[in-house]
């Protein structure tokens, strides 16, 4: 399996890209609308989406929430692009980087989704994310991730090494990012949320391997 670049890898795919997640993802027409409706409803809500890619979980939440101001940071352009089109007419910024990298500012937002896109990281590389992330929510603020998770510790060690083996195998450079799902297990999961100072992490729900999971700032 050759390596793709991880915005090389979304570019190549975007055409069909929202049909393939709707109907090749099992529980996508559930997990969506369910993310959306966890969302804030107020007016004028200030939403951070972290790899909102063409917004397919944006969809439902402005259907609820038509007023929101949405943040969306993805690095692929070509997905940002599409999201610009689809969304032409509502209060949404694109940033277009990586949101390790792009600052999210200090307690700036009601709440904050990640959808089917955190999966490709370490825990360590979240841990960090998730201070920053904290930092950017307003004092009752809150973050509902939903993503792919690993079946067992077993399955995650086994992604992690894989991932290894074919970056090395391939000369890759670490420092940047290729696409290769390494799914931590939720459990992991809510334990780097709770290091990173948030309170109240609970799984809400999942759909095989996807799961929603909340975290109050
Ligand atoms: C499977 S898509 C999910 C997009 C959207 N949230 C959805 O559910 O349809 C994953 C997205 O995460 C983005 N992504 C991956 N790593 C990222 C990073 N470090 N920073 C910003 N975006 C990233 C990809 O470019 C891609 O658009």
């Amino acid at each position: 399996m050759k390596l793709e670049k991880m915005d090389d890898f979304f570019a190549a795919r975007l055409d069909g890209y929202d049909e393939h997640m709707m109907t090749e993802i099992e529980g996508a027409k559930e997990f969506y609308p369910y993310t959306a409706a966890l969302l804030p409803t107020e007016h004028d809500a200030n939403v951070l989406d972290l790899g909102c890619g063409t917004g397919l979980e944006l969809e439902y939440y402005f259907a609820r929430n038509g007023e929101a101001h949405v943040v969306g940071v993805d690095m692929s352009a070509d997905m940002l692009a599409a999201l610009e089109r689809k969304f032409s007419g509502r209060r949404i910024r694109p940033i277009c980087g990586s949101y390790f990298d792009v600052p999210l500012g200090e307690s700036c937002f009601d709440a904050a989704v990640s959808v089917e896109s955190l999966h490709h990281f370490t825990a360590e590389q979240k841990l960090r994310l998730y201070k920053k992330l904290k930092a950017a929510l307003k004092d009752n603020g809150y973050f509902v991730l939903t993503d792919y998770f690993a079946e067992s510790e077993e399955a995650e060690r086994f992604y992690f090494s894989e991932s290894e083996r074919l970056k090395s195998e391939q000369g890759l450079v670490p420092t940047s990012f290729y696409h290769y799902d390494t799914p931590l297990t939720a459990e992991h999961e809510t334990e780097v949320l709770k290091k990173a100072g948030f309170s109240n992490v609970r799984i809400m729900r999942n759909w095989k391997a996807t799961y929603t999971i909340f975290a109050r700032r």
